[in-house]
């Protein structure tokens, strides 16, 4: 059975319809079918988190929300755009302006010092955007997350804490709608995890920026306000006895 996740809606930013992925495709023997039929609304300004098993497709959903991977089969509607098919030209556009990444490693450019990274997303072409606000905007932000005092340094020189906080700043640099992050404290101790949730939460309401959070910490998903849970190929409202991370 299909279970479809749907709620009320105001303003939808997200839409999935029927979304199926197989990777190896549907007639290789080696084929893997990780999702099954998704429907999926999420509200403009909402905060989800989603749950589930190693390898029950978490990162597949989160990287087909944001345009990263295309489903095997259905729709997915951004901002009320269907972004599968699109052109990777426009794709690209889509990803750069209305998506913010924050992966579980940071992935910040060793060579370039904390603003140059946060200030890498507004470099690309199909965001022009002014210089100097976009200087100001990083440093309000690296100010928000605590790094006003870090901002000239390299990411070899900050903690681990640190360095997601700075990739949360490069995932908010170009006002995205959708911030979706992967297991973003997995690789932090509880401290740092803990502040990095809190930050998630607190830049949800703040920027008004809708958040989806993959993660194994029921900890960080009930700071979201709405969790779901992968059972089997489908995706389910998180009851609290769910076969969760
Ligand atoms: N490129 C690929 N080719 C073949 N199979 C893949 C590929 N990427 C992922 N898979 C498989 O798809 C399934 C879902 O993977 P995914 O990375 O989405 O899981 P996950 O829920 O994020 O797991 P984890 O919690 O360990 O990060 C896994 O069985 C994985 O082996
Ligand atoms: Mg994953």
């Amino acid at each position: 059975m299909c279970w479809a996740v749907m709620r009320e809606g105001l303003e939808m930013l997200l839409k999935l319809e029927r979304v199926a992925k197989a990777y190896g495709g549907p007639s290789s023997d080696r084929s893997v079918r990780v999702l099954e039929a998704i429907d999926l609304e999420i509200e403009a300004g909402e905060s989800v988190a989603i749950v589930g098993p190693s390898g029950s497709g978490k990162s597949t959903l989160l990287h087909i929300m944001g345009g990263l991977d295309g489903p095997s089969s259905g729709a997915v509607f951004l901002n009320d755009r269907n972004i599968v098919g699109m052109q990777e030209k426009e794709l690209a556009a889509v990803r750069n302006t209305e998506v913010g990444f924050v992966f579980q490693m940071h992935h910040l450019l060793p060579q370039c010092t904390v603003l140059e990274n946060c200030l890498l997303p507004t470099l690309a072409a199909s965001a022009p955007s002014d210089g100097e606000e976009s200087v100001q905007r990083a440093l309000r932000l690296l100010a928000r997350v605590g790094l006003t005092e870090r901002v000239h340094h390299r990411p070899g020189q900050l903690s681990g804490g640190e360095c997601q906080r700075a990739a949360v700043v490069r995932a908010l640099v170009n006002r995205p709608s959708l911030v979706l992050a992967d297991e973003p404290t997995g690789s932090l101790d509880r401290a740092s995890a803990e502040q990095l949730t809190e930050l998630l939460a607190e830049l949800n309401r703040e920027e008004d920026v809708t958040v989806v959070v993959v993660t194994h910490s029921m900890e960080l998903a009930q700071r979201m306000g709405r969790v779901l849970c992968f059972d089997g190929n489908e995706l389910r409202p998180y009851s609290g006895t769910s076969a969760a991370a």
